[in-house]
């Protein structure tokens, strides 16, 4: 296990299950300590995840709060750095997917999912940036999608978000590596999670899923840790700006 001053500290947003709960227990692993946050309802499950991480030596704080209010996202960061005195690595995994076709897509629906995706990426970002500049040193891991690439139908404002988030990844980097900031993007395919079930939803759909995944397997919450924890390391020290496909060989590039 780490010494205590050897400890970095990762803040990562909707950690209570799915890809947000293995990133964070993959960071405790590898020896981090954790502030985790997720929407008040998921709070048990939350404090499950801190639980689960604290088998692993890490130190945890779980907070509640909607990435897409500022208020409750500069009190979630201010709590952080009162708790922790800073932050290594964020990771912005919080999500979600509000299926509907264009031609029926209720404003509300866009707006929620542009709200979450989108703007909770720049909000959580732009609280932790002036904590980072001052330690000259930070992580950044955004989680897109590959949707954001090519998208499927009834996901448009989906893809649209994703999209975003790639674009402000891109510019983040530019800006802040001056700062010894990193930034960058992983595009998960189809993984098994709530979420990712809803690519799921018959034995067909998922057959088709499996024939165009060159690994022939569906993705695992735990296929998107092992590069969301390389990317909040300092073995990535000279990767910024990067948009990594995590998705079995559905997307090559
Ligand atoms: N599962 C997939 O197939 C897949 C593919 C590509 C990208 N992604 C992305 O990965 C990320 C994690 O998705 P997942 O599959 O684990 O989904 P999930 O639904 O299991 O988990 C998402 C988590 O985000 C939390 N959340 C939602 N709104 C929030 C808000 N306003 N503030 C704070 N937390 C909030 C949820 O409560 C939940 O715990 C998302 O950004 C998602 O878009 C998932």
């Amino acid at each position: 296990m780490k010494q205590p001053q050897e400890r970095r500290v990762a803040l990562v947003t909707g950690a209570s299950r799915g890809i947000g709960r293995a990133i964070a227990l993959g960071l405790a692993t590898a020896g981090f300590d954790l502030a985790l946050n997720d929407i008040a309802r998921q709070r048990t499950a939350l404090d499950q995840v801190c639980v689960e991480a604290a088998a692993h030596g890490s130190k945890t704080l779980a907070l509640a709060a909607d990435v897409s209010r500022r208020d409750e996202v500069q009190a979630m960061v201010t709590d952080v750095v009162t708790a922790f005195g800073r932050i290594d690595a964020l990771i912005n995994n919080a999500g979600i997917l509000i299926p509907s076709p264009v031609v029926s897509l209720a404003e509300v629906d866009w707006d929620a999912v542009m709200d979450v995706n989108a703007k909770g990426t720049f909000l959580v970002t732009q609280a932790v940036l002036p904590h980072m500049r001052a330690c000259k040193y930070g992580r950044i891991v955004n989680i897109a999608s590959i949707g954001g690439k090519h998208g499927a139908p009834e996901q448009a404002h989906y893809s649209a978000s994703k999209a975003a988030v790639m674009g402000f990844t891109r510019v983040l980097a530019q800006e802040v590596g001056v700062n010894g900031i990193t930034a960058n993007c992983l595009c998960p395919g189809i993984i098994v999670t709530e979420m990712g079930r809803t690519n799921l939803a018959d034995p067909e759909t998922r057959a088709q899923w499996l024939r165009v995944t060159a690994l022939r397997r569906l993705g695992q919450p735990e296929d998107v840790a092992g590069p969301a924890v390389f990317l909040a390391s300092d073995a990535a020290a000279f990767v910024t700006g990067q948009t990594l496909n995590v998705c079995g060989g559905i997307v090559l590039s």
